[in-house]
């Protein structure tokens, strides 16, 4: 049985196949229309969502499955004091598969721990977003035609971004990537990720000045600033109105380019620049649905295979993670469990804090 957590948890072989079976359902809808048939999607989404929720039960429908779930934490029994390890083990009991958002990072680690069917990671707090990667993956293969080659900019708060953090892990894969990281000091990527770009050598600058990075851009990804992650308000509002893209600074940009935005869109992104052809969040809307129907049916295939092996070389015991936001800091006698990663650092296994 296989779970989605981490878009690193798909090879590169597998996200081209699924990219290809979706772009196989978008010419042939109607040879997946019961795909599905007797199958049920819970989902369960402790935190807002409209693309992600919404693109997950359209994509089950149109496989011809069924959908259950909740759209908000007040109303399931989270709101009671349920742990995710044990809501887990319940919609086990009633669902073929989960797709879970939840605002702690880890927790989607713990449910896929603690259920007996496939879990995907819709969003896991600031930490991961591997869905959305699969959407932004098939937008960047149809209107770029390649993934190789490539200079991104990711824009705006790379900090808390969870769709940021994915996205780098996956592009790191491919031959000729370079990375433009534009942010305010503040709200730059994470350690972990920067080990990423480290460890394997991946060309990249970290930059503050948006017009300057434009013209060398293949895509640029705008992100929205993540308000409800910030401890402190008053930091959000210094630096909510940090970037924003007009139809004026598209004219810096190549022709041949693409647009991406994981969506919602607060003020970063002028409504004029939706008419430009390069603007492609819409259409990477759509995309998320096609991909999200291409793994439903991937790990549903593969759910009655052996189990992962737990990681070896695991800690517990000996650090404790210091990120207030993981999921370790409230879930009922969770342990504190650490794996050595990149440059002998060790890592919180929930959500990547290195050990102090
Ligand atoms: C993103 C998310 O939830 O992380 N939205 C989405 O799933 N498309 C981005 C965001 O909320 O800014």
């Amino acid at each position: 049985m296989r779970s989605l957590i981490d878009i690193l948890d798909l090879t590169v072989e597998e996200l081209d196949a699924l990219t290809d079976k979706a772009l196989d359902i978008i010419d042939h809808p109607a040879a997946y229309a019961s795909a599905c048939q007797g199958k049920k999607l819970a989902t369960l989404f402790f935190e807002p969502s409209t693309r992600t929720r919404l693109s997950f039960e359209a994509a089950m429908y149109e496989l011809g499955g069924h959908v259950i779930g909740f759209s908000e934490a007040a109303s399931s029994s989270a709101a009671k004091g349920e742990s995710v390890a044990d809501t887990a083990k319940i919609v086990s009991c009633y669902a073929d598969i989960i797709a879970m958002r939840h605002p702690r990072d880890g927790a989607a680690l713990v449910a896929a721990q603690n259920a007996s069917i496939p879990v995907i990671n819709a969003g896991d707090g600031g930490h991961c977003h591997p869905t959305q990667t699969l959407a932004d993956l098939l937008t960047i293969r149809r209107e770029m035609g390649r993934f190789d080659h490539l200079t991104i900019g990711l824009c705006g708060d790379l900090k808390y971004g969870r769709t940021v953090h994915s996205l780098i892990h996956a592009m790191s894969r491919y031959e000729g990537t370079r990375f433009v990281l534009i942010s305010p000091a503040e709200l730059r990527v994470p350690d972990y990720v920067h080990d990423v770009l480290e460890g394997q050598r991946i060309p990249y600058v970290e930059t503050a000045n948006l017009e300057s990075a434009l013209p060398e851009l293949d895509i640029l990804y705008m992100t929205r600033i993540q308000r409800e992650r910030f401890p402190d308000l008053a930091e959000y509002e210094r630096l909510k109105d940090s970037y924003v893209l007009t139809a004026e600074k598209m004219d810096l940009c190549k022709r041949e380019m693409a647009v991406l935005h994981p969506l919602p869109r607060v003020n970063e992104i002028s409504v004029a620049v939706d008419a430009d052809p390069r603007a492609a969040y819409f259409r990477q809307a759509l995309n998320g649905k096609y991909m999200r129907m291409a793994l439903i049916l991937k790990l549903l295939a593969e759910a009655d295979g052996p189990a992962p092996q737990p990681e070896a070389g695991l800690i517990t015991g000996k650090y404790i993670c210091r990120n207030p936001r993981c999921i370790s800091a409230v879930e009922q006698e969770l342990p504190q469990t650490f794996r050595q990663a990149e440059g002998g650092v060790y890592r919180c296994l929930w959500c990547d804090t290195a050990a102090e």
